[in-house]
């Protein structure tokens, strides 16, 4: 497989980088994730909050104009089941920014192939390391993470406006070239 191939496949998962046509169904994508996954971690109001915050189109469109930056989307049988986001975050880092798995298609490797997906476009950037945010109550993901191998580097709390805080770990992960050289 192309270092970084736009429409690579896993386990069942076709990956595709998405278009300006495609934001309108990330949107709808993250809004129904969002709605089954968050409540319990995050209060509904901060759900509402940081759905409008994250996900309109300008704010998407962002990851498909931007340099180091990137937007891909899964589907299972022809049907969208996930997405990743991606951007460029100091040199030599680049930041998943999103990853979300429909909770009907977990579990079968999507969001593995998604990372990986993300990796390679990382390492075609020239980035040698990926982080990301993840809320310290988010234990199912957190596990997730560790198991595609990211660890906990540091943890965080950022005032984002709204009466609401993002209560985070940062984690990250080495990558590596293919035939195991570090990037
Ligand atoms: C986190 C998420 C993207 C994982 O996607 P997924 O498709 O279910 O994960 P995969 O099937 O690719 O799992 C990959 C590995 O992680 C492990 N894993 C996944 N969920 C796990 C869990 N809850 N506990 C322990 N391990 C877990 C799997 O066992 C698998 O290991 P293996 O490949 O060695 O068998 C998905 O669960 C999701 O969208 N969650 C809700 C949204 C969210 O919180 N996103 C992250 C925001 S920071």
């Amino acid at each position: 497989m192309p270092e970084h191939d736009p429409t690579s496949r896993g386990r069942g998962a076709a990956i595709a980088a998405a278009e300006v046509a495609d934001l309108p169904e990330v949107a709808r994508l993250a809004d129904r994730i969002w709605r089954e996954h968050y409540p319990g971690i995050i209060p509904m109001r901060q759900i509402d909050y940081m759905l409008e915050r994250g996900y309109s189109i300008a704010r998407l469109s962002r990851f498909l104009s931007e340099t180091g930056a990137g937007l891909a989307i899964a589907s299972v049988g022809g049907a969208r089941v996930g997405f990743a986001a991606w951007e460029r975050d100091g040199p030599g880092t680049t930041k998943l920014d999103k990853l979300y798995v429909l909770a009907s298609a977990h579990g079968r490797g999507v969001g593995r192939t998604l990372v990986g997906h993300v990796e390679a476009a990382a390492l075609a950037d020239g980035s040698a390391t990926l982080t990301l945010r993840v809320n310290k109550q988010n234990a199912s993901s957190i596990a997730f993470y560790r198991a595609v191998g990211f660890g906990v580097d540091a943890e965080t709390v950022e005032d984002i406006g709204g009466g609401f805080v993002m209560d985070d770990y940062v984690m990250a992960k080495p990558l590596r070239r293919a035939g195991g050289a570090r990037a």
